[in-house]
């Protein structure tokens, strides 16, 4: 197959820090189907041969393994093209047309990794020159707007050109690993099935902690918050994957309608829940590995009076058969004690127990990153079975680890890679769908406008810290503790 891949967005953030790298890995793995072009559009000056020496420098800076050697990047970059573009020039689309049909590619993916803002007016030029037939692709990344009506504004503008079928809308986490081993898990394997429900699991708690601050991106960061960078989309997408409804096959449509299903069950916020049920909190100056970090509103291009919230850690409710009382806590935020995700499933204790000591209810952890596996919480007997029940305490808590990059060493892919990969390959199983996206958007709104209302609910927390103490106060007011709080 031959493709032509666009970058728009071609010298920008992502691009380098994560599309690039992503492609690259692909390339070495020898995953990309050979015969492709790669092309980054931007409205810099430059050519190939100075956007190829940029992106050297760039990938030169990635973690030793994921270096390219000199021969690896020239034969990498023989692939990277560059081409110069004015976004809001029809006569540059023309050049772009141009440039595409002197190969005619098979497949064509667009990847818009530009602000969102500009996504109606990319593809409204891509149709007028004719860029939007059966072989194109256009993939956007979030954020897709900032609230419900900007998002279907942006759904409206690409549909009119692309049908939904081609328009790939991003989630990156869907593609890590774990999460792919999530759906193999539920629906793999019999083992797990008949427990997934409100009869057998206590509670569901989701953590995506970053420890890293908002770095360069504070004007972005600023607009944009913790709840809508994360938790419309990651953090509810990885909700959808824990509780959605067996699917009636792989297709992507039939996973999409489940997951959208979840959605619409969300119980909706007002605003008593919101004041009872939503924390949110920006971090202060603090310590992290022992290096000493600034809060928040000394970072660059942060107004030194944001209100923007950097935490936010809710509780919420699906409203089915299946969920219906079973909390989920959603938790995430920067410059948190470390970069740790994961989704935790606590079992409900035994009805009845005939060992004495402490109950320690099964655990089901599925790690996301920094290490990627799952962890399986048991209690077995320490001591020989004929102590059991003599009132010593004899069972101890084990955990059944199983290593992702262990078990399968050579053919682990990273979310980016996995996400372009399957883009090229017209594989939607991944990839939003505008209901979903927009359902979402549907759900957090009250939060936004109960915030947006009243400021006073933000509270502060140390980087380096878990976030608020509210956070915990919010789970502990339901028995229950954040998982490394145990
Ligand atoms: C992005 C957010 O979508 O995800 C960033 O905009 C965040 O703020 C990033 O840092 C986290 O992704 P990952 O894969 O590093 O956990």
């Amino acid at each position: 197959m031959s493709f032509d891949l666009v970058f728009f967005g071609g010298t920008g953030d992502l691009t380098w820090r994560k599309l690039m790298p992503a492609l690259f890995q692909a390339w070495r793995h020898g995953k990309l189907p050979a015969g492709g072009r790669i092309l980054a559009v931007a409205r810099d000056e430059r050519n190939h041969d100075s956007y190829r020496e940029w992106l050297k420098e760039r990938l030169a800076a990635a973690e030793p393994a994921k270096r390219p050697t000199d021969d690896e990047f020239a034969q990498f970059a023989a692939m990277v093209h560059y081409l110069r573009m004015d976004l809001s020039q029809p006569a540059d689309y023309a050049a772009l047309r141009d440039w595409l049909a002197c190969r005619c590619a098979d497949t064509v993916v667009m990847y818009l990794a530009t602000s969102p803002h500009l996504f109606p007016v990319i593809c409204e030029q891509l149709g007028k020159v004719g860029l939007n037939h059966p072989g194109v692709r256009v993939v956007l990344e979030k954020p897709l707007g900032h609230d419900l009506a900007s998002a279907q504004a942006i759904n409206r503008a690409v549909s009119a050109v692309f049908t939904e079928r081609q328009a790939l809308r991003i989630d990156h986490y869907l593609g890590k690993p774990s999460v792919q081993n999530l759906m193999a898990l539920r629906f793999g394997n019999v083992l797990f099935e008949p427990l997934w429900r409100r009869e057998s699991i206590a509670n569901i708690q989701i953590t995506l902690a970053e420890s890293l601050g908002v770095g360069t991106r504070g004007d972005f960061y600023d607009r944009t918050g913790a709840l809508r960078d994360m938790v419309q989309n990651h953090a509810l997408q990885l909700l959808t994957m824990v509780a959605m409804e067996p699917p009636s096959s792989a297709h992507a449509d039939a996973i999409r309608d489940e997951k959208l299903k979840v959605l619409r069950s969300l119980k909706p916020f007002d605003e008593s829940s919101v004041t009872r049920d939503v924390i949110r909190g920006q971090y202060r100056a603090g310590a992290i590995e022992g290096q000493a970090v600034p809060g928040y509103l000394d970072e660059a291009k942060v107004p030194a009076d944001s209100s923007t919230e950097t935490f936010v850690a809710l509780r919420c409710e699906i409203q089915n058969w299946r969920w219906a009382g079973v909390p989920f806590y959603l938790r995430t935020g920067k410059r948190l004690a470390h970069r740790h995700a994961e989704i935790v499933v606590n079992f409900r204790p035994t009805p009845h127990s005939i060992f004495p000591g402490a109950q320690s209810p099964n655990k089901l952890v599925i790690k996301l990153q920094p290490d990627d596996g799952l962890e399986l919480h048991l209690l077995a007997a320490k001591g020989s079975v004929h102590t059991l029940g003599s009132g010593q305490e004899v069972l101890s808590p084990v955990s059944l680890d199983l290593d992702f990059d262990k078990a399968f060493p050579t053919e682990r892919v990273g979310a980016y890679e996995r996400m372009l990969l399957d883009a090229l390959a017209g594989r939607l199983n991944l990839f939003v769908r505008s209901d979903e996206q927009e359902q979402a958007w549907r759900w957090v709104e009250p939060i936004l406008h109960s915030w947006s209302k009243d400021s006073s609910g933000l509270r502060t927390y140390a980087a380096g810290s878990w976030g608020p103490a509210a956070a915990s106060a919010l789970i502990g007011r339901d028995g229950y503790a954040w998982a490394e709080e145990y």
